[in-house]
């Protein structure tokens, strides 16, 4: 430590005395959205900023731009933001605050390579800027296919809209796919940081912005008893499970070719394994907050023979409950003999002191028995029971399970004496249910991290380190895939390939059926 570092080199933000429970309420600013038309900012983008206006978070004369080909005027850009939160905002529709939030809406019209229009987008914003007092300050949201993030950066630093100083900030929002592996992951992030740095950089993994992802660092670490059976002491395996039960009809475009692990493992499922791994941070400020989750990304490797400690599957047709489904193959738009998994599972070590030796298994899948993502941390059995063996044979091993969605909670899973003359020990469970215990329902994921990027908050957005840390891990898992044949099939409506319960049953373990 050097004797004439300022004070200031060593402020301690557990030292800060603001009230954080106060809500926070973004300054003035723009948001731009590329690719206002499609799926996700109508479902998610739209309602959010709603809400947020909704419950009073968003400055007075904020503006939301839409840019995109279609031949729309202001009214029309409108009307769709109006339907797209009729039918998808999470609070009710208030007539006052749809018209102050209407009166901050326009629509620029062009293609994503005009420069002609980002001309009339930033004739827009400066209009914006004297109207309504948006203070050039500016995000840009790329909720468009990668494939148009060259020409996107490339117009918006052209057009001089990238720029930023200390007046006034522009920061740009990014949707995944962040590549397809290491090596384009890192192009992507070179190409991303020549126009805007990576402070500026908020690459969206929507897992952070929910509350039950944000509540496993509240349960770890502002609590004494889990902590001291956290680790490979106690805990046997951990278990990540991320099942869906819909299929991918009208996805292909995005799919074919991606497959389940990078859909999802390389980014939320990767996430939750580090909240879940890591130390515990020195405070929440970003930079220590990444610092761990970087820790945990480079200590972790996958388990090996990948032929043994891997699966992956492709639903064919089946039923989910009542209703007939179909296979992928026979999905629109995906090739006829397409190889993409559908379903992925992994076996991940992480390899530090409190870990080693604990297989973290992670899996995924759509058209699966149901919708669930969950965290089972599973512990070891006692090393004696003073039992008669028949009297625990409904004993399985203790678990604390993070019920991250639907019935979002955490329930412990303990042995306990059943009544009668006996001394006979089965599985009981004690939860926690968000909405028995809270009255006020959580914001939607999107709400949170729009806000936090007008706020310019980055401690639930993944740096481009934990990007590629995260391609790393997963690369050799894809490359073997890659040679080795199609994925196994498993019927729609069932829980994966008989390639899954093998991987596990290798090790005598077997997968929860949530
Ligand atoms: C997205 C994936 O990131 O997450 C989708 O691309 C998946 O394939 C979705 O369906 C699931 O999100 P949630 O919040 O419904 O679990």
């Amino acid at each position: 430590m050097s004797a004439t570092a300022s004070p200031d080199a060593y402020h301690n933000p557990l030292r800060d005395s603001r009230d954080k429970r106060l809500p926070r309420v973004a300054g003035p600013c723009a948001l731009v959205i590329f690719g206002v038309t499609g799926d996700l900012a109508r479902r998610k983008l739209m309602p959010a900023i709603y809400d947020l206006a909704n419950r009073g978070l968003l400055p007075p004369g904020f503006a939301l731009v839409g840019f995109a080909r279609r031949e729309w005027a202001d009214e029309d850009f409108t009307r769709i933001v109006h339907d797209a939160v009729r039918a998808n905002a999470r609070t009710p529709f208030r007539e006052d605050v749809w018209d102050r939030l209407a009166e901050g809406l326009r629509f620029v019209q062009g293609t994503f390579d005009d420069p002609d229009a980002y001309d009339a987008l930033a004739d827009t914003l400066h209009t914006l800027e004297r109207e309504r007092g948006t203070g050039g300050n500016h995000g840009f949201y790329l909720a468009i296919p990668p494939n148009l993030f060259p020409v996107v950066l490339e117009r918006l630093s052209a057009s001089g809209l990238a720029q930023h100083n200390d007046d006034h900030w522009a920061r740009v929002v990014i949707e995944k796919p962040f590549g397809h592996d290491l090596e384009s992951a890192r192009e992507l992030n070179t190409l991303v940081n020549t126009v805007f740095p990576e402070d500026t950089v908020f690459r969206i993994d929507h897992y952070l912005g929910k509350e039950t992802v944000q509540n496993i660092l509240a349960l770890r670490f502002a609590n004494q008893f889990f902590d001291p059976l956290w680790n490979a002491h106690y805990v046997d395996h951990v278990q990540i499970t991320m099942a869906e039960d819909i299929g991918l009809g009208g996805r292909a475009g995005y799919y074919d070719g991606i497959g389940a692990a990078r859909d999802v493992i390389q980014n939320h499922l990767l996430q939750l394994l580090a909240f879940t791994a890591m130390e515990e941070p020195v405070s929440f400020e970003p930079a220590e907050l990444q610092a761990e989750k970087i820790k945990v990304f480079k200590s972790t490797r996958l388990v090996e023979p990948l032929e043994l400690t891997t699966s992956r599957g492709q639903y064919t047709r089946g039923w989910q409950g009542e209703i007939p489904a179909v296979g992928l193959l026979e999905e629109e738009g995906f090739a006829h003999d397409s190889g993409t998994e559908t379903f992925a599972a992994i076996t991940l070590e992480v390899d530090t002191r409190r870990w080693a030796g604990v297989p973290f298994y992670l899996r995924t899948g759509k058209r699966l028995g149901r919708r669930v993502t969950e965290i089972a941390v599973v512990f070891k059995r006692v090393p004696r029971l003073p039992f008669d063996q028949t009297m625990t044979e409904e004993l399985g091993q203790n678990a604390l399970v993070i019920r991250v969605q639907p019935d979002e909670g955490v329930t412990m899973r303990f042995g306990s004496k059943v009544p009668g003359s006996s001394m006979e020990v089965r599985d009981v469970s004690m939860d926690f249910s968000y909405g028995q215990a809270f009255t006020t329902s959580s914001p939607e994921a999107y709400e949170r991290l729009i806000l936090d990027m007008l706020l310019g908050e980055p401690s639930l957005f993944p740096v481009n380190d934990e990007v590629e840390l995260s391609w790393s891990i997963l690369d050799p898992v894809l490359d073997y895939w890659a040679s080795h044949g199609r994925p196994d099939e498993y019927e729609a409506g069932t829980w994966g390939p008989a390639s899954a319960d093998e991987m596990m049953a290798r090790t005598g373990r077997e997968w929860r059926r949530p």
